[in-house]
């Protein structure tokens, strides 16, 4: 495969991923408890915005169509962050699961840009390396302000108490029965 194709394949990934982040990221802020955690929520939304245009400026310099490529990893991480706001923890111990939630959908960002700027620099592309850049720069960002503003949110949490234990719903046990599989699988190799 050449590197332009790669490249493209990757580009389309995070389309896609960033408006699947559209979508998901009013939830957060919705859910989430703590106020500077909504409000990073919302200005990351805007953020995402500005990065989907720059993908679509990026796509025009290649004289390609943006759409064509659905995330299945994005899907799977904004899930895994549905879950966490369908937790039962009170306070900050809910909004701690929300900012893990979150980190992972930045940190899965950075992971795509690295690649893109990686590759788009092996074609010599350097509108683009700066358009992805410029993307980059803000998913760090973001990544670093909702790690901060989870400090003393873990602070406030370590002092909550356990809840009571609850009979596991339908898609818990699934989840259980999943995870003792990938460990049986993994035992073989260990
Ligand atoms: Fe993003």
């Amino acid at each position: 495969m050449a590197l332009k194709t790669v490249l493209l394949d990757e580009l389309r990934d995070m389309y896609s991923a960033e408006n699947q982040l559209v979508k998901a990221l009013p939830k957060l802020a919705k859910g989430a408890k703590d106020k500077a955690l909504k409000a990073a929520f919302q200005s990351h939304l805007e953020e995402t915005k500005g990065q989907v245009l720059r993908l679509r400026s990026v796509f025009a310099l290649l004289g390609e169509k943006p759409t064509g490529q659905h995330c299945n990893g994005m899907e799977g991480v904004i899930e895994e962050g549905a879950d966490a706001l369908e937790k039962d923890e009170e306070g900050a111990s809910f909004d701690v699961g929300i900012v893990g939630a979150a980190l992972r959908t930045e940190h899965y960002e950075i992971a795509g840009y690295e690649a893109c700027i990686a590759m788009a620099q092996g074609l010599g592309e350097r509108k683009i390396v700066s358009l992805l850049t410029a993307n980059l720069r803000e998913e760090l960002a973001a990544a670093k302000k909702i790690t901060k503003i989870g400090v003393p949110l873990i602070r406030r949490s370590s002092t909550e108490p356990e809840p009571e234990p609850k009979p596991k719903t339908g898609k818990e046990k699934y989840s259980a029965k999943k995870s003792k599989e990938d460990e049986t699988k993994a035992s073989r190799d260990l």
